[in-house]
């Protein structure tokens, strides 16, 4: 009998080892937010489920390109963070999962619109205003007066002062191009994308990169989320926020399941607790200060203040959408990105 007993617990230990052996806890984690944030995210993560993470940080059109490429055989399995407009685009073209989480009931509208507009295969985690940020000690040794609006940005005297990122690369850069386009036309709005391209010192790979060169020092104005700008004013460095009087666009930061995943189970875990206000708490911990989805999450009052920011009715559907994110792109690569400067 006893022997018996012991045979039937080490079958069952065996058997549970077997299954762990089988399918260890571990994520892939895409990340396409700020790099300090996503550290957090995978750690504490780690911390809450004892599931081991491997998170990489790309931009979000970067990431989205790697999703893409390795659709055939999936790596990663959940994708937090980043612009929503190629989330977006990966639901249309199959890549990511349709998921319904019973953590949405507790999510503002905007966050949920972004889900059901994508066939619940993405979700709003975050959001916030673009504009621009300068640093107030160069502006004032090189004499340069003090912009307001975009089209201020296109005066010759900013030449060799103004920083923004590829469109290609990074979710900031599209939201600026795509907001251009919108606020202007698309003829007037390309326009003022050529008429920036004179004053453009450097794109860079990553969106939040033009203002925390501001903020050293090696770049006058940057073009970049308003919440990144403030993150480099809140940590001392000399630099002023703008939200431009034409009125701006602004990102729902998003998150989404790779079709595919290898880990499915624990991409949905991770998606959950994401969503929760203990996890989008802790962007205060990083001084990330985008709106958080959870209604009851807690935002800084250092956050830009989206309810007197001039926002446009950004148009996620049609600037979200594979043909017009991939047009919109390639007339950039070809009729504003080769222009001499
Ligand atoms: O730095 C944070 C952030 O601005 C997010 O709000 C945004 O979703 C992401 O970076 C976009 O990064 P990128 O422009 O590099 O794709």
């Amino acid at each position: 009998m006893n022997k018996l007993h012991t045979l039937a617990i080490s079958s069952v230990v065996a058997l549970s080892a077997g299954v762990s052996a089988a399918h260890a806890d571990k994520l892939t984690f895409y990340c396409s937010a700020q790099e300090d944030w996503c550290q957090l995210m995978a750690r504490s993560f780690e911390d809450a489920t004892g599931i081991d993470v491997n998170m990489t940080r790309k931009s979000s059109g970067e990431t989205f390109a790697q999703i893409k490429a390795e659709s055939a055989n999936p790596k990663g399995d959940v994708w937090w963070g980043g612009t929503g407009d190629p989330h977006l685009q990966a639901a249309e073209e199959n890549l990511t999962a349709a998921y319904v989480s019973p953590m949405r009931d507790q999510l503002h509208d905007w966050a949920i619109s972004q889900a059901t507009s994508a066939g619940d295969k993405t979700i709003g985690i975050y959001s916030g205003a673009l504009g621009y940020g300068y640093n107030t000690e160069l502006l004032a040794s090189n004499n340069l007066p003090e912009p307001a609006c975009w089209k201020d940005l296109l005066k010759p005297e900013y030449k060799g002062h103004v920083q923004m990122a590829n469109p290609n690369s990074s979710g900031t850069a599209y939201t600026t191009l795509a907001s251009m386009v919108q606020i202007f036309g698309e003829d007037e709005g390309f326009e003022f994308m050529k008429g920036l391209h004179a004053n453009i010192n450097q794109y860079t790979k990553s969106g939040s990169a033009p203002i925390k060169a501001a903020g050293r020092g090696e770049n006058t104005i940057g073009i970049v989320f308003m919440h990144d700008a403030v993150k480099q004013a809140v940590s001392g460095f000399p630099v002023k926020v703008v939200a431009p009087c034409e009125g701006t666009g602004y990102e729902i930061g998003s998150m989404s399941i790779i079709d595919g995943a290898r880990n499915m189970d624990e991409a949905k875990q991770f998606y959950d607790w994401a969503l929760s206000t203990d996890a989008q708490n802790l962007a205060l911990q990083v001084n990330a200060f985008q709106v958080p989805s959870n209604k009851g999450a807690d935002t800084s009052p250092s956050a830009p203040d989206m309810s007197t920011i001039k926002l446009i009715d950004y148009d996620f559907k049609t600037y979200g959408s594979s043909a017009e994110r991939k047009r919109l792109l390639q007339k950039w690569d070809e009729d504003v990105s080769v222009l001499p400067q």
